[in-house]
């Protein structure tokens, strides 16, 4: 029987801890959430819910059954298992742990004996050993393996998706030695389904950049295809639709207006930081990056070339983009493609706006750009571009318009559209 009042305390209420946080109340778990934003929380303990995944009922069941959220750490010192989910962000193109840093200082200062205390965030191989625990250990005195248990847990979670949830999508655990191992399988066990051990942190901490920097690879692999095959008027879209019927050794992937969100284009610079200290660049990262990043100005070349056939000047043209989120049927902009394109369009004198009934407010420098509240105005436009596959846009008929239509993500739905 554990003297602990809370049997977690999840560190980040975003959208990893949040979801963490509900799923561990559903299992039947005493949950304490903490989250440095007081807004946040204040919001939060009001029912209100700004994840997509999260509904406002979802959260405001769990609240009821208990779920617990402060933006005070003293709790931490009576939550049995401690969850790490805070940002690990790139700053000046340099991953930036300072948040990873701070958490551990907090949990340092509150720390209790035999605390389990699992790091969630994305990062480097290394960072469990080499940053958090030593922090962790200056501060409390206390010594990790004995003292305190501590393990790395990559998180798989995928925002939108209906079928993979945070329940039944295998969790990857790891722990500093054995003792720690068993803690944290018997706590996973708990909220998720199935549970893969691994040997150590490191491998743990490898695998979640193994597997974004798959992504990142294949879509500039699909990316770069898409731009010679439109060279050589071959349609992609028919090419990928084929190939993808063969039932072994493919996966398909598919071109776009570039790569968004706060996953893959940023992990991939934890690895590739990584290996430089051992004097050695991860070359297929390097290429991928070079390949996606280019994807926004690739798009603005195609519609600039789209103006140019119908006899129209680009300056001062009217373009509406449909969806600026990262990806379909969530708000999120964090390093979306968009924010590129509209800035180049800026840059040619280009009039943009946007129709995206997920984002309220998307800024690209330093200013919001200007948001169209309904498709009822598409004949104000000289071009359309669709920039996300909102499932929202496939009840509206686009063929009434006249409008032309760029379509970046492929789409069966805009029957007349040039598509990437
Ligand atoms: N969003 C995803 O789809 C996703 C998927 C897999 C992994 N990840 C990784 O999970 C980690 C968290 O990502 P996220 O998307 O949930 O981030 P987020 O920005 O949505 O949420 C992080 C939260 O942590 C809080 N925070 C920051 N510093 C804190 C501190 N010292 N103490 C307490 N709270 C603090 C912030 O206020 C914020 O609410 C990152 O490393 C990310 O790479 C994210």
């Amino acid at each position: 029987m554990s003297n602990f009042k809370y049997d977690v305390g999840v560190i980040g209420l975003g959208y990893v801890g949040l979801p963490l946080a509900i799923q561990a109340t559903d299992s039947n778990l005493n949950v304490y959430g903490y989250d440095i934003d007081e807004d946040k929380v204040n919001s939060f303990n009001l029912g209100k819910s700004a994840i997509e995944d999260i509904s406002d009922a979802e959260l405001q069941k769990s609240l009821e059954k208990g779920l617990f959220l402060s933006s005070d750490p003293k709790y931490l010192s009576d939550s049995e298992t401690v969850v790490i989910s805070v940002p690990t962000p790139l700053t000046d193109y340099q991953p930036d742990l300072s948040y990873v840093r701070s958490a551990a200082e907090t949990i340092a200062k509150h720390l209790t004996k035999n605390q389990i205390i699992i790091l969630e965030s994305t990062t480097y191989p290394g960072t469990t050993i080499e940053v958090l625990i030593p922090v962790i250990e200056e501060i409390s005195h206390q010594k990790a393996g004995v003292d305190f248990y501590v393990g790395y847990s990559p998180e798989r979670i995928d925002p939108g998706n209906e079928k993979w949830n945070f329940k039944n999508t295998p969790k990857v655990i790891s722990g500093i030695n054995d003792e720690s191992l068993t803690k944290i399988k018997t706590f996973y066990e708990k909220i998720i389904d199935q549970v893969v051990t691994v040997s150590g942190t490191k491998e743990a901490e490898m695998v979640k950049l193994l597997e974004n920097t798959y992504r990142h690879v294949n879509i500039a692999l699909i990316n770069e295809l898409a731009i010679l095959c439109n060279m050589l008027e071959i349609d992609i879209w028919e090419v990928v639709n084929a190939a993808k019927t063969k039932p072994f050794g493919f996966e398909s992937f598919r071109p776009g207006p570039g790569v968004g969100g706060h996953c893959i284009p940023v992990d991939p610079n934890y690895l590739s930081f990584k290996t430089r200290q051992i004097g050695k660049p991860v070359r297929f990262v390097e290429l991928a990056q070079e390949i996606n990043n280019s994807m926004p100005s690739y798009v603005v070349s195609r519609l600039l070339e789209k103006m140019n056939l119908l006899e129209k000047p680009f300056k001062n043209s009217n373009i509406l983009i449909l969806g600026v989120a990262y990806k379909k049927d969530i708000g999120d902009v964090r390093e979306s493609p968009a924010i590129g394109i509209i800035e180049n369009l800026y840059d040619k004198g280009v009039n943009v706006k946007y129709f995206d009934p997920f984002v309220e407010k998307i800024v690209v420098n330093n200013q919001g750009v200007e948001r169209e509240e309904s498709l009822d105005n598409l004949n104000n436009y000289d071009l359309i571009l669709v920039h996300t596959a909102h499932t929202d846009f496939e009840s509206f008929d686009f063929s009434k318009t006249e409008v032309p239509i760029f379509d970046a993500t492929g789409s069966n739905h805009y029957k007349n559209a040039e598509r990437i």
